[in-house]
């Protein structure tokens, strides 16, 4: 048995998704001819209030495009220090958008509308133009923590004062939904561009999808071609974004529950030094100074239990669909019994 927790994206699609996957109805995308596919965008631009939603091969060419969408060469996206589209996209906002990031030194990959409000430009030639706020939610590096909503409407704010873009990468929104009991409309009504995943929590193999309005979502599919990301008999992929939708969203609380859990017991561990509070589905903790990490990772490894570092001694550990609860006992009583 092999316990794979570094990321909710090692999931296998189960039975009922490849069965909904195998049956799909197809066709060619490019013409927008695929019926699926056509179905998933309707229905996620529906979800958030919307008027459009196009599907991507991943979540960082749907966060690629947005900040393309709202921005110029030269100008400014305010994000925080932890953003997923500032560490783990490759410098794409700068290769493609020539955009630069103001980094705000958030707690947790969240900030609050005073700190946008400093981070902003001011209106002199010599400063590059702020265009786009970014906010995550959840936060991969700030350990799946969930955004105040009170905070992003106060931001949304600061956002409409300064004629500034709000985009929001929601890869795990499904779980800050699901956790603090929040809907796809609230959040469609403040953002005006919204990044989902389907192959994270949800459990399928490919898939983002872009939402906004027809406006500024005008340029996206001319986008999606000039990043290589146009797809044809898509529909097969698109039918297991719509089977998740309908099956994986719910149970997304007993990834959180064991998430939760883990915390309980790494917290009473005398070689962990920090373990960050937990709110959904990721855990990130950090050893003791005395203790190697990647050693530490080995010593796991050697009991099937694979978790990941993210640099600077944090460790990750993601629960998801294919953790399952003999598991979780298994790796709940290694943990307890480690000597390291
Ligand atoms: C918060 C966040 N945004 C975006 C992405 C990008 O998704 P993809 O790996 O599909 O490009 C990830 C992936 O882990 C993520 O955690």
């Amino acid at each position: 048995m092999l316990i794979d927790l570094r990321s909710d994206t090692v999931t296998k699609p189960t039975h009922g998704m490849l069965e909904a996957m195998m049956s799909a109805k197809v066709g060619d995308d490019v013409f927008k001819e695929d019926p699926t596919v056509n179905a998933l965008e309707e229905r996620l631009a529906n979800m958030f209030g919307k008027s459009k939603a196009l599907f991507f091969p991943s979540g960082s060419m749907a966060n690629q495009t947005a900040i393309k969408l709202h921005t110029n060469p030269g100008d400014q996206v305010i994000c925080d220090k932890y953003a997923h589209i500032y560490n783990y996209e490759a410098g794409g906002a700068s290769f493609n958008s020539g955009v630069s990031c103001k980094l705000i030194d958030g707690h947790l990959g969240m900030f609050t509308a005073r700190q946008v409000k400093d981070a902003i430009n001011p209106d002199a030639y010599y400063y590059s133009e702020t265009r786009l706020v970014e906010v995550e939610n959840t936060t991969n590096k700030g350990g799946g923590a969930c955004w105040d909503f009170n905070e992003l409407k106060n931001i949304k704010k600061v956002c409409d004062e300064h004629h500034l873009g709000y985009h929001l990468d929601g890869a795990r929104l499904w779980n800050a939904l699901v956790a603090k009991n929040e809907t796809t409309q609230q959040y469609g009504e403040l953002f005006d561009t919204i990044s989902v995943c389907l192959s994270k929590g949800l459990g399928c193999p490919v898939g983002s999808v872009l939402i906004g309005d027809e406006e500024i979502m005008e340029k996206s599919i001319r986008l999606r071609k000039v990043f290589g990301g146009n797809m044809r008999q898509v529909g097969y992929l698109a039918a297991a974004g719509l089977y998740a939708l309908d099956h994986n969203i719910e149970r997304l609380n007993e990834d959180h529950k064991r998430a939760k859990e883990i915390e309980e017991v790494l917290r009473k561990l005398p070689f962990i030094k920090t373990v960050e509070p937990v709110e959904t589905n990721i855990v990130i903790f950090e050893l003791d100074k005395t203790i190697d990490e990647s050693a530490f990772v080995q010593l796991l490894k050697e009991k099937n239990i694979h978790i990941i570092g993210m640099g600077g001694g944090k460790l990750r550990i993601v629960t998801h669909l294919d953790y399952t609860n003999v598991m979780h006992d298994y790796f709940l009583s290694t943990l307890k019994t480690l000597i390291v």
